[in-house]
């Protein structure tokens, strides 16, 4: 697969996405999109780990977990970003399984590469989560974590993931959500007004503010399991995780499909 050919990051006419969102899913374009991630991919595990309070390993573990995979198995990591996702797949289907993680910034990719990439049976492609890289019915597995919300299609993001899954294979999305009972609320200062500032002094405000406009705008979890079914994904479920900070999603390809 060629990697795409786009402008270079540090481009002075690099504009950061408004976090809004369309009727089908980001309003955003992948261009956009991709230019931002590649501009922020020195910060993000820093950032991510701050963010999160230190949780999101444990978010990962349970994501992965939910693929139920196990030896020899293959899987798809989309949005993979900095391969963390990939890394914890690779350990659980171990050394005779395949792990592939997609990311549309180069940048991201490198970082994944430099980190993961020389395991066996790990690679990592430069690729758009709407058109992936890949045959039907490869996969055991597709995961995506913190991905779906920038796409700018969330049926079509989870029809890729189904039709790169064999028949009966599970397909796991994790992504920040917006829960509203009281404790929730108080998490919501943290994640609305400290978050954008500790991302200014990291000297990536815009970005960060577009990760709390696009959170704010991504669909509740009632809606992302009406889209996954939409996309034919059966079996659809979905749990919260640290007091509904995050939701897990999952669904499974039809066997007889
Ligand atoms: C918030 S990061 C999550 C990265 C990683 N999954 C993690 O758990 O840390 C979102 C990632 O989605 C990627 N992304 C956004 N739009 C995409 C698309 N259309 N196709 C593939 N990757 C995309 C970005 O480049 C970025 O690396």
């Amino acid at each position: 697969m060629t990697e795409p050919d786009r402008q270079s990051p540090d481009a002075p006419s690099a504009t950061t996405p408004s976090g809004l969102a369309s009727e089908r899913g980001n309003a955003a374009s992948t261009d956009e999109v991709g230019a931002m991630f590649d501009r922020i991919s020195g910060v993000y595990d820093v950032m991510n780990a701050v963010i999160s309070g230190f949780q999101e390993p444990r978010w990962r573990r349970r994501a992965v977990a939910m693929t139920e995979v196990g030896p020899g198995g293959a899987v798809i990591d989309v949005a993979t970003g900095t391969g963390k996702v990939a890394r914890s797949l690779k350990d659980r289907v171990g050394p005779s399984g395949r792990v592939l993680g997609v990311d549309l910034a180069p940048r991201m990719i490198d970082r994944a590469r430099a980190a993961y990439g020389r395991r066996p049976g790990v690679e990592f492609l430069v690729g758009d989560a709407m058109h992936l890289p890949a045959e039907d019915a490869t996969f055991d597995a597709a995961t995506i974590a913190f991905g779906m919300r920038n796409l700018p299609d969330y049926e079509r993001g989870f029809a890729e993931m189904r039709r790169v899954v064999r028949p009966g294979g599970r397909v796991v999305c994790l992504e920040i959500a917006r829960p509203d009972h009281l404790i929730a609320r108080i998490s919501r200062v943290w994640f609305e007004q400290v978050v954008p500032f500790i991302g200014r002094l990291a000297g990536q405000g815009e970005a960060y503010a577009y990760l709390v406009e696009s959170v704010r705008n991504y669909p509740p979890p009632e809606r992302i399991a009406e889209i996954m079914a939409a996309a034919g994904l059966v079996d659809v479920r979905w749990a919260p995780m640290t007091l509904g900070m995050v939701t897990v999603h999952v669904g499974t390809r039809p066997p007889d499909d």
